[in-house]
């Protein structure tokens, strides 16, 4: 039987001048055999009509976790923490799976799905009676994804990430998740271990449920979720088992049901200036350069204005803080005991270089969440004043090879900066000869036999969201064996149209623009050519005549284009139709074009 209580408020509702959606719903009174229909199923699993019709806010948990993403696998257990939280604050909740994105098993690459779990989301939370959503995430792009999502419906909306795994440990040394798989490979290349010996390495870098525990593209993109005030203040970095992560799950369920009667949406959160913070924070944990592409891509869909240039005017000049794999030494238990993300933001607050009145999920601003929680630890997370390196951000790189291309200056180690940047008569810059891979089979096949030496550029093309669709993460490219067993002490530079693993330590310039599929200058680059590559200029130009480079473009597309594979499924034709450059953020134009959907 109903209540008193809740007659009371189903009353209160119909006559509110702004009932929630979800009252809309399941409380029509001009076609009630719709609001019928919409009750009627979800009384068979338990719920009650009092419940459905109590104007209670309906909140959504979309896990991105199932035996497809095993990153973010343990959302199937932390999810019920989050259901209680929603339950304890007087919500109801409704738990839905979302397109999974595993980065490590998809085929041709996790990317490709970052716009597919998009869209799908988008769907789901438009189509149901949701009055506000906890986005479950974790791996790579599907943080990303669900923001993306977040901004287009703009209900509340929270994430929470499912936390990185424990430390690694081999032979008691600290072993990360992604990053040891490159140490492996090189280990591999020179015969130091066979092929148990590479998996079992590797293995050791991920010992727990969690997503990878270094400063990946997963604990960044989570990182930045959090700076952008999406998440709740220190969620971010608790690592996946501790107790903490179970009791943040219970505080973002209680947390939502407040923002859905605060009416708190991701409009009031994700400003420019917001945005802002999230590129300061990026240069600080040494964040991944698939950040850019995820970051922009979320701006694209809420219609914040950002782009690349703001990526190096903002986020350049400061310091590395976090010394966290693969820019620094510890992993993500370190990083959480030391404060996490808060204390990274306190130092740039100290320094003014926060927007500090920001609000956040909680509904308290960026500067009354993170002032005065600076890190007692001061290995892991470093004073502003004393950091692991200055100018740790992303350079805009351009010139005559392609308009765009972004590069992670926080992994140049000493080594390679000896190596090609100490020339006295051109500091900063430096010449080499390229040789051109077409994708990441053709580098396979011919690296070790490829005129490669100690100072060649490595060039990766057809490998941009065109040409291998979702944009592969295959430019850091090892160096061949022969060099690695001479004793080289650094990675060789690379250059591509495609993405690098966050994981990887490789000074790489990345996600070129125009990509070679499109017929941009990456595609009439030849083995041997000059390039010129100046970080203070922030250009890569090939030493050839402007009228080479026309003959050569003339001839390209006499021949027919620039050559890549066809589309195996029919979502790769259509995201390859739908598409922008990876300088954009890799949207479907049509979905940023399309006006947001209205919220009823
Ligand atoms: Fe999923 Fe790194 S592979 S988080
Ligand atoms: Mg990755």
């Amino acid at each position: 039987a109903r209540t008193k209580e809740l007659e009371d408020k189903i009353a209160n509702l119909s006559t509110s001048k702004t009932p929630l959606r979800s009252t809309k719903w399941l409380n029509r009174t001009d076609d009630s055999a719709i609001s019928s229909l919409y009750i009627e199923r979800y009384l068979t699993y338990g719920l009650t009509r009092e419940e459905l019709k109590s104007g209670k806010p309906i909140i959504g948990i979309a896990n991105s976790g199932s035996d497809l993403a095993p990153c973010n696998r343990y959302h199937l257990t932390l999810a019920k923490r989050v259901r209680e939280g929603i339950r304890s604050a007087g919500g109801i909740a409704m738990e839905f799976p979302t397109h999974p994105i595993q980065e490590t098993s998809r085929r041709p690459t996790a990317t490709l799905d970052r716009n597919l779990s998009y869209l799908t989301l988008v769907e789901l939370l438009y189509a149901y009676p949701f009055d506000g959503v906890v986005l479950l995430t974790g791996c790579d792009k599907t943080t990303p994804a669900c923001l993306m999502a977040a901004a287009t419906i703009n209900i509340p909306a929270i994430c929470m990430n499912v936390g990185p795994m424990l430390n690694g440990y081999n032979n008691g040394q600290l072993v990360g998740a992604g990053t040891i798989v490159w140490k492996a490979r090189e280990m591999h290349a020179v015969g130091e271990i066979d092929d148990d010996g590479l998996l079992d390495l590797v293995s050791k870098g991920s010992p727990s449920a969690g997503h990878c525990n270094t400063m990946g593209t997963a604990s960044t993109m989570n990182a930045l979720s959090e700076a952008l005030g999406m998440a709740l203040p220190g969620s971010a970095a608790i690592p996946a088992p501790y107790k903490e992560r179970a009791q943040c799950a219970y505080k973002t369920g209680l947390q939502i049901v407040e923002m859905v009667l605060a009416d708190r949406k991701p409009s009031d959160i994700m400003t420019r200036e917001a945005f802002e913070n999230a590129i300061a924070a990026n240069t600080a944990i040494g964040g991944s350069t698939n950040a850019p592409i995820h970051l922009n891509a979320i701006a694209k869909h809420i219609g914040v204005k950002l782009d690349l240039d703001d990526w190096d005017h903002i986020g350049y000049d400061l310091p590395l803080l976090v010394n966290m794999m693969p820019a620094g030494e510890v992993l993500g238990e370190e990083y959480f005991r030391a404060g996490g993300l808060p204390a990274v933001m306190a130092e740039l607050l100290d320094q003014g270089k926060l927007h500090p009145d920001c609000l956040t999920v909680n509904g308290k601003t960026m500067k009354e969440n993170v002032q005065g929680q600076h890190s007692w630890d001061r290995r892991s997370i470093k004073k502003y004043t004393e950091p692991l390196k200055k100018e740790a951000g992303f350079l805009h790189m351009k010139g005559n090879v392609f308009d765009s291309a972004i590069m992670k200056t926080s992994v140049i180690s000493p080594a390679f900066r000896a190596a090609f940047l100490e020339n006295p008569k051109d500091p900063n810059a430096f010449e080499a000869k390229a040789i051109i891979f077409d994708g990441p089979e053709d580098y396979n096949a011919r690296i070790e036999t490829a005129d490669v030496d100690e100072r060649t550029v490595l060039v990766m093309r057809g490998t941009g969201p065109l040409g291998y669709p979702g944009a592969a993460e295959v430019v850091n490219m090892t160096a061949p064996a022969h060099l690695i067993k001479k004793g080289l002490k650094y990675s060789l530079p690379c250059i591509g149209d495609g993405r690098q693993s966050g994981t990887s330590g490789s000074p790489s310039i990345l996600n070129a623009s125009p990509e070679a599929a499109e017929n941009g200058n990456l595609a009439i680059l030849r083995d041997g050519d000059m390039l010129r590559v100046d970080l203070t200029k922030r250009r890569v130009d090939v030493l050839i005549s402007e009228a080479e480079i026309q003959q050569r473009g003339e001839e390209l597309l006499a021949n027919g284009g620039y050559k890549y594979p066809e589309s195996h499924t029919p979502y790769q034709d259509i995201f390859r139709r739908e598409v922008g450059p990876l300088s954009e953020g890799m949207v479907f134009r049509r979905a940023v074009d399309f006006q947001r959907v209205a919220q009823t």
